[in-house]
């Protein structure tokens, strides 16, 4: 049987450490083996500008701040982005804003799998309990709610369902495995969709600094800053959709 024909839900995994894991498909680790919390924050978050921009969104927003992923893989940038989340709105209880959270997945994670990555973790560990039920999910759009967030995770190939999403975003994770390896969810045409489906003055962030994927950025209509990477990579990129003149 070839790789990438395995059938869904086997698991996905091979372990490079016991919490470490590695896509068996792709041959790559789902986050920097330099810290993948630190990473998520540094990179998504704060790549985002989300400290500040939730913040804003509490203070004076009714209505949802979106957010919208590229590989929900395991779930980490989501668990960290609701830890945000949870202490923006420590600051200010009376907030009626929502977060919402919109990931593409198209190989989800076995539940074992899953809990064995987060177990270091045992805040993450219990989001994960408290929010992912039922899990896996199946094909499809799948919604998880809590009273101020709420998951709508698209289970499949992005390039698929990217289009059917009506929805846009405030801010977009791209998290594909490295480009070289994952060319399918770094293609210019599900570039132009993802800037098509950001809002007025959106952001993206991404690890990633490879030349191609900043060029199809900008060609989709974003302003591209390359700034400092994470842990081993010198570079990653993040920006802005250009204002329509
Ligand atoms: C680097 S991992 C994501 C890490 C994740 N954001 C996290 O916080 O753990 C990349 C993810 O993209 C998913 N993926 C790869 N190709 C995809 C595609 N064409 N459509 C949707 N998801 C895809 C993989 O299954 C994997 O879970």
């Amino acid at each position: 049987m070839r790789k990438r024909d395995l059938p869904f839900h086997e698991s996905e995994l091979r372990w490079e450490t016991p919490h470490y894991p590695i896509a068996k498909r792709f041959d790559d680790g789902y986050f920097s083996r330099d810290g993948g919390r630190a990473e998520s924050r540094e990179v998504f978050l704060k790549g985002n500008d989300l400290p500040a921009r939730l913040s804003q969104h509490a203070q004076s927003g009714t209505g949802d701040f979106t957010i919208a992923e590229l590989g929900f893989g395991t779930g980490l940038n989501f668990f960290e982005t609701v830890l945000l989340w949870q202490q923006v709105l420590s600051r200010f209880p009376a907030a009626k804003a929502k977060l919402r959270f919109v990931s593409f997945e198209q190989y989800p994670l076995a539940r074992a799998d899953l809990e064995r990555v987060l177990r270091p973790w045992p805040d993450l560990l219990t989001l994960c309990r408290t929010i992912l039920q039922p899990w896996p999910p199946i094909s499809g759009w799948q919604t998880y709610e809590t009273d101020h967030v709420r998951l709508e995770l698209a289970v499949g190939d992005a390039n698929s369902l990217l289009p059917e999403w009506t929805g846009a975003a405030n801010a977009w994770y791209l998290d594909g495995f490295a480009p070289a390896k994952n060319p399918q969810l770094w293609n210019a045409r599900l570039m132009q969709l993802v800037a098509s489906k950001t809002r007025t003055e959106g952001t993206f962030s991404t690890y990633t600094a490879a030349a191609q994927v900043r060029r199809d950025l900008m060609a989709a209509g974003f302003e591209v800053t390359r700034v400092a990477g994470f842990g081993r990579k010198r570079h990653r990129l993040q920006g802005c959709l250009k204002a329509i003149a």
